[in-house]
């Protein structure tokens, strides 16, 4: 019997010592077979903005079509708790901001919860906002991709004691002001292991070795749709760019060929109303 997942599903997961399965998603078929496959949760990430619409960074999405994708994904999800990414500058401005742009999320597109990048001061008082209103917030910490040129590239982050004793902290100070999990991205092992054992709120890992309490995954680079790079951490399970030109050329060649369409995937007349239609045909070209 399957069950929806919700926030504290998740909680009750790293109690147990159940590992959580997350992926993201853009769109309404990948959202059903996800769902189908059992996968916890999905994010419907701002990486949208470079495996979708092929962007170098996270930057440009905006938020009517982040909510426009997130819309879908909620469509084809019946178990899955879906995560909303808040993209670059619909948070970052003021409380006022980041409230109304959450709504929305929940509002127009039904997500269930939401993320945000980073620590800052008035990141954790949007978080003790939202979370108080009702609308649960994911963190996001190690490396932030919408800080991706503050940050000098997309860089392993906590690798000096200083850093990672200041990832710990942030860690806390999100826990503290109501997140209900927190994703870890590009952060040394033995460092992730220390955020996810002094947290009571589950770490979601990407590139943060197999000690988080869940792992996630750009969904296009699992199935190896997305090819411009591959990062470190991905590891493909499928080759589905390879697969889909296969089948495309296959296709070219039967359009070709006129072996595409046959007649069972073709609308045929019945003999009668074929001879009826000739007949009037030939009188048509008489005239
Ligand atoms: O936008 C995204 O896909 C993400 C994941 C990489 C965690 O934030």
């Amino acid at each position: 019997m399957s069950k929806a997942i919700t926030t504290l599903s998740l909680q009750k997961y790293k109690r147990d010592g159940r590992k959580i399965v997350a992926l993201t998603a853009y769109d309404y078929s990948m959202a059903k077979i996800l769902d189908k496959a059992g996968v916890d949760v999905i994010l419907v990430g701002d990486s949208l903005a470079m495996v979708v619409m092929g962007e170098r960074t996270t930057h440009s999405v905006t938020m009517e079509e982040m909510l426009h994708h997130t819309r879908a994904v909620t469509r084809g999800t019946q178990n899955a708790l879906v995560v909303a990414d808040l993209p670059f500058m619909s948070y970052q401005v003021d409380v006022t901001q980041a409230i109304m742009n959450a709504g929305r999320f929940i509002k127009e597109a039904r997500a269930h919860a939401v993320k945000l990048e980073g620590a800052t001061r008035l990141n954790l008082e949007i978080i003790e906002r939202l979370t108080g209103m009702g609308i649960p917030v994911m963190g996001h910490l190690g490396y932030t991709p919408q800080a991706i040129h503050g940050l000098g590239g997309a860089r392993v982050q906590g690798r000096s004691a200083q850093d990672a004793i200041k990832l710990i902290n942030d860690a806390r100070a999100v826990q503290d002001a109501g997140c209900f999990a927190v994703v870890l991205e590009m952060v040394p092992t033995p460092i992730a292991k220390a955020v996810s054992e002094r947290l009571e709120i589950p770490t979601i890992g990407i590139g943060a070795g197999n000690v988080c309490d869940g792992q996630i995954l750009v969904v296009d680079d699992l199935l190896g749709k997305f090819t411009d790079f591959l990062p470190r951490f991905v590891r493909r399970y499928a080759n589905l760019a390879d697969i889909c030109e296969e089948a495309v050329r296959h296709y070219g060649e039967d359009v070709k060929t006129q072996a595409f369409p046959n007649e069972s995937e073709s609308f045929i007349l019945p003999r009668a109303q074929e001879e009826e239609f000739e007949k009037m045909l030939a009188d048509l070209d008489k005239q």
